[in-house]
């Protein structure tokens, strides 16, 4: 057993693991960190073990319960609202995903790949007539997700200046209160944007949802309104910081760009092993309900849970010569999209953007490189999702 390692530590290259998480991969399969609040918290770095976790109906993710973790002093408000899908258990979570899964099934998903090839041309054919140079998360990483998640929700993508910020102020604000303080700008935005639609109707799935299930009496308005709040915040952030994180990688990659290059079929694989490798969630929570034994330890009722992705994906049992990116390897049963009941919602809406938004890049503009050398290019800290927060790009 090792000695706690305090938990957040920052990357110190933007698609490695923190260097600092050593010891846990050393002292895997579980060992423990200590939060920011001086709570010791279980770190589960096995493969195996945190898949076996991530389906045992022991663990909650009831943000609710007194004993729910709080990583960093920002989270402290956590427990104040009720967080519908991510934030609670079945069968409250099952009722709530049900009424999403066809949505974001693969064939719908797939239906909207001539959108999602829509909108990134448009921005590829702006990038190119203005650039070069051209910094990616501005241009390119984080328009094409908010462009697509705002066609899907039928949200008006002309308010996403306002709902990008306020998204940011969620996940990387400086304190509890601006999280706070962003959380409640965008329920008030929310809740006005409902009852404009509830007098006249568009065609998202908001839309749907307002009709099917706000008028039946199935999902009260406030769980309408933070349902939409997820749905949106989830939907662009993330996406976005693959993106931009993956086209960093890419270009940091030569070779293997260059057989992606060559190989369009490659694609498919070489998202996948860009989820695992860049593990941008890298931090998913649970609280234990009851006791559990695994892996030769016990986990407590009332222990903290850490799932920290980026070292559960280079499990060296899992996947050999785990800290090389590959992309020809299969790197699938990769939790990237966490795993279990909670895993992720949007994921083949994730993968379609993936690989339009990449292959296009990389076909529009073949000779992309790093407008400045790579050290100098600021990428995001260890307590959010993880991503470039810029990237100069030239050609
Ligand atoms: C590459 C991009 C993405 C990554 C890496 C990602 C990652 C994740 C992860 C790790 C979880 C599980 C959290 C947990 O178990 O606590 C999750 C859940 C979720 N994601 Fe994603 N996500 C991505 C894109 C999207 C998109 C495009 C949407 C679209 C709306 C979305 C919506 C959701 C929702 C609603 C959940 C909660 C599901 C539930 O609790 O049942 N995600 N995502």
């Amino acid at each position: 057993m090792t000695e706690a390692i305090p938990y957040f530590q920052n990357r110190t290259c933007p698609y490695h693991p923190p260097a600092a998480y050593q010891p846990l991969r050393e002292a895997g399969p579980l060992s423990h960190v200590t939060f920011y609040d001086g709570r010791k918290v279980w770190a589960v770095t096995g493969h195996p073990e945190a898949r076996a976790l991530l389906t045992d109906q022991r663990l909650s993710a009831d943000r609710q319960n007194p004993a729910f973790p709080v990583p960093f002093e920002r989270f402290a408000a956590i427990r104040r609202v009720r967080t519908p899908l991510i934030g609670v258990d079945d069968p409250e979570h099952n009722t709530q995903r049900r009424m999403l899964i066809p949505s974001f099934s693969l064939k719908r998903t797939a239906a909207l790949r001539p959108e999602i090839q829509r909108i990134v041309d448009g921005l590829l054919d702006r990038m190119l007539d203005q650039g070069p140079p051209a910094e990616l998360v501005s241009a390119f990483a984080l328009p094409v997700p908010s462009m697509v998640i705002c066609a899907l929700l039928g949200v008006p993508y002309a308010d996403h200046e306002f709902f990008e910020e306020e998204s940011r102020r969620i996940l990387r604000g400086r304190s509890a209160e601006e999280a706070e303080d962003a959380r409640l700008k965008l329920e008030e935005y929310f809740t006005g944007l409902i009852a404009a639609k509830e007098k006249k109707p568009g065609d998202g799935l908001l839309d749907e949802l307002i009709e099917d299930r706000l008028r039946t009496g199935a999902l009260t308005r406030d769980e309408l309104v933070r349902l939409a709040m997820i749905l949106l915040v989830a939907g662009h952030e993330t996406t976005a910081n693959m993106i931009s994180l993956g086209t960093f990688t890419l270009l940091e990659h030569p070779e293997q760009l260059a057989q992606l290059k060559a190989d369009e079929g490659l694609m498919p694989a070489a998202v996948e092993e860009l989820l695992r490798f860049l593990s941008i969630a890298d931090g998913l929570l649970r609280v234990a309900t009851e006791d559990i034994e695994i892996g030769g330890q016990v986990i407590r009722a009332d222990d903290a849970v850490l799932f920290p992705a980026s070292l559960i994906n280079r499990d060296e049992a899992a996947y050999p010569a785990p800290d090389e990116l590959d992309l020809g390897r299969s790197a699938r049963h990769h939790v990237a999209f966490g795993f279990g009941i909670h895993q992720c919602l949007g994921q083949n809406l994730a993968r379609a953007e993936l690989e339009i938004a990449l292959r296009s890049l990389f076909k529009r503009i073949p000779q992309l490189r790093l407008a400045v050398p790579a050290a100098e290019i600021p990428f995001k800290a260890g307590d959010t999702l993880q991503g470039m927060i810029e990237l100069p790009l030239a050609w």
